[in-house]
Formats: C-alpha cells, sequence, structure tokens
C-alpha cells in the first residue's frame, strides 16, 4: 500500500488532486518511524571557493561577480554551534582545491574535540581522500546525485563526469558513512518521468539522508532568464522519498524556505524530520550565495536557533538532544 511503483509516482507527481492525502501520509510515516523529534544540524559555509561550472549555482567558478572567501577559523564557528545545542556539524564548500587530504584531515580531527556527528559537504573527492575523512572521523557526507538523467546532469555539468558522481556515491556507502543524496527539482528541461526516477534511485542505493530542493535561478548563471522550480512539485517529490525510504533522515530545505515563507515548516508537516540552520559567521554568509534572496543572512546563529525551535514548538514538535543518526 505504501511502497509506490515508478508508474504509480509518476501518476502521482502528475495530478494535484490527491495532494493532502499524499502529504499526510507521508506526515504519517514521519511520525510512525521517526517520532516527533527534529534533528538540527549547523551549517557551516566555510569556503565559496569552486572550481565546477554547475550552470544553475551562483558558486560557479565562471561568476567573477562574488567576492570568495575562506574561513581561516573553522573551530570557532564549531564551537558556537555546539555553545547552541548542535550535535551535529555540516561542513560545506565549493570544490576548493585548497582543502587538499592532509588539510581537512586536520579539521576533522580537530572539530571531533567537540563531541558532535561530522557531516562534509564538499563536492567529489577520491576514495582514498573520502577514506582519510572517514579514518579521521568524519560521520556523514552529502552530495546529491543533482539529477539521474545522465544527458540533463551533462549539460546542467559542464566538464564534471556523472560516472565520478555515482562512484563517490558508492565509495561512500562501502566506507562506512552514512550518505546523503538528493536532486533539485525544477532545473530546465527536466521531466516527471527522471523526478520519478531519482526517488527510485534514492531507494536502490538506501540514501540515509535525502535532500530536494527546488532549484532557484541566480542572476548570475546561465540559467539566469529560467523560471524557479515549483515548491509544491518539490514536496511531492520530499513526501514520496519519506514513503519509499520510511526511516531515513530528510531536511526541510533551506531552498524550499526561500520559495514559501512558511517552507520548511510546510515540509516538516509532510515528511521531513531535520533542519539545517545556518551557523556561518555573518560577514560571509551573504558571499555563499547559491541562490539569490537566501533565508537568514541578516540573523545571527543565536537568533536563528531559537527561532527554529519556537517554530518546531509551534507545530507540536521538539528539537532532539541526541546525533540524528539514522538508526540511533
Ligand atoms: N559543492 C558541493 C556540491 O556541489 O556537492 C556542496 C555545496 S553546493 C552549493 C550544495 C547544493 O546546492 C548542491 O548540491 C545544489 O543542489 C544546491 N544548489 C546550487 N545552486 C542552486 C540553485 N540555484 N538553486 C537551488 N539549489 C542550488
Ligand atoms: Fe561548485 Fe557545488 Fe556550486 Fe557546483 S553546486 S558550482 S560544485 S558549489
Ligand atoms: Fe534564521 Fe528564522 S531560522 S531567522
Amino acid at each position: 500500500m505504501t511502497d509506490f511503483s515508478r508508474n504509480e509516482i509518476i501518476e502521482i507527481l502528475k495530478d494535484d488532486s490527491k495532494n493532502e492525502w499524499l502529504f499526510s501520509l507521508a506526515d504519517k510515516i514521519r511520525k510512525e518511524y521517526k517520532g516527533d523529534e527534529v534533528h538540527l544540524r549547523g551549517l557551516i559555509e566555510f569556503s565559496n571557493i569552486c572550481k565546477c561550472r554547475c550552470k544553475y549555482c551562483g558558486l560557479r567558478s565562471e561568476n567573477k561577480n562574488i567576492q570568495r572567501y575562506r574561513i581561516t577559523d573553522i573551530t570557532e564557528s564549531a564551537k558556537n554551534a555546539v555553545r547552541l545545542g548542535y550535535k551535529t556539524i555540516v561542513l560545506q564548500s565549493g570544490e576548493d582545491g585548497f582543502y587538499t587530504k592532509e588539510i581537512m584531515c586536520e579539521i576533522i580531527k580537530e572539530l571531533k574535540k567537540l563531541d558532535i556527528a561530522l557531516t562534509l559537504s564538499i563536492g567529489e573527492r577520491s576514495f582514498e581522500d573520502l577514506k582519510a575523512f572517514r579514518e579521521s572521523g568524519a560521520d556523514r557526507y552529502l552530495i546529491r546525485i543533482e539529477t539521474t538523467d545522465r544527458k540533463l546532469y551533462e549539460k546542467m555539468h559542464p566538464r564534471m563526469d556523472f560516472d565520478n558522481r555515482m562512484r563517490c556515491l558508492k565509495d561512500l556507502k562501502k566506507l562506512g558513512y552514512e550518505v546523503g543524496t538528493g536532486c533539485l527539482v525544477g532545473l530546465p528541461e527536466q521531466s516527471i518521468d527522471s523526478l520519478a526516477d531519482d526517488i527510485m534511485f534514492f531507494k536502490e542505493i538506501n540514501a540515509d539522508m535525502v535532500g530536494i530542493g527546488p532549484f532557484i535561478a541566480h542572476p548570475q548563471t546561465p540559467l539566469k532568464d529560467e523560471p524557479n522550480g515549483n515548491f509544491t512539485l518539490a514536496l511531492k517529490v520530499m513526501a514520496l522519498t519519506r514513503i519509499l525510504l520510511k526511516d531515513i533522515n530528510i531536511p526541510a530545505t533551506t531552498a524550499m524556505e526561500t520559495l514559501n515563507p512558511n517552507g520548511r515548516i510546510i515540509a516538516l508537516q509532510s515528511g521531513a524530520n531535520v533542519v539545517m540552520p545556518n551557523v556561518t559567521p555573518l560577514e560571509y554568509r551573504k558571499k555563499y550565495e547559491i541562490y539569490p534572496n537566501k533565508i537568514c543572512l541578516n540573523e545571527e546563529p543565536e537568533h536563528c536557533r531559537k527561532c527554529i525551535e519556537n517554530k518546531i514548538n509551534s507545530i507540536g514538535r521538539t528539537v532532539s538532544k541526541n546525533y540524528g543518526f539514522r538508526k540511533n
């Protein structure tokens, strides 16, 4: 009953008349498998330097209109997040060659002294690098496949290799990471069938975390004139992911809130059980502009921590005090 075939997924994605049923089914499954606790992950955007040219992203190397930065004192930001009660830190960046295997391992070891679970989101790396990061203490790794449609992937990612992204996901599983992936919803020429394939793919690789984000057009990219992704469609992809992968961690993504002022709360009531508030120091936040109108650009980490807890409490849910692994 609650395990849909590819054809059923396509039908559901195309038909908006049963959305309320879909969202409440996903919410029910979330409650049954994950309970009412919401896990907060403190996000540190530690470098916006990137060698890639992803057509949708404001950090792409060809965008000469942003000021690039690297945060030298990542540990200070992490300690602040720990003071605010975060049990997971997510280190995110562009694909920045400055962070060699050795440098990353040092950062990981330093942060792991803080009694936190550590997630990396730093792009594609070799097996050897991923192995060294794991051995240094990294617990989880996020790398969205973005789209499983190979042709579309190649169009969106000049000079990148679909097979290498897949290879990373497989290596991460082999190395015992909790593996996060996900997709963008609303890329130009993306079909409903391919979104169904994305959902089937999350199931096939047994992803531990899946982040679904609507595409948001950035003015300094080749996709500047394309329409934004659709909030409801992104929510449906997320809800279907919950229904198929019942016990995984699913964030209410920041991109959803950018398109809808109540987006994260709506997502938490449609299958999500995680939120990733930004703990990057304010001076850098505006410079990590992957898409325009990102939320919380002027709010201190302290403010966001309270804000999100109030919102979570307002829907009868609570902030978890544990690390929030898939299987506790
Ligand atoms: N560089 C790493 C990577 O690409 O895996 C991590 C950082 S990257 C900024 C994180 C995510 O941002 C990407 O996986 C992508 O899905 C999302 N993103 C980038 N540009 C976006 C846009 N214009 N709209 C929505 N999401 C976007
Ligand atoms: Fe770089 Fe990631 Fe943006 Fe692609 S999505 S340009 S890899 S930061
Ligand atoms: Fe940042 Fe609400 S979470 S202001």
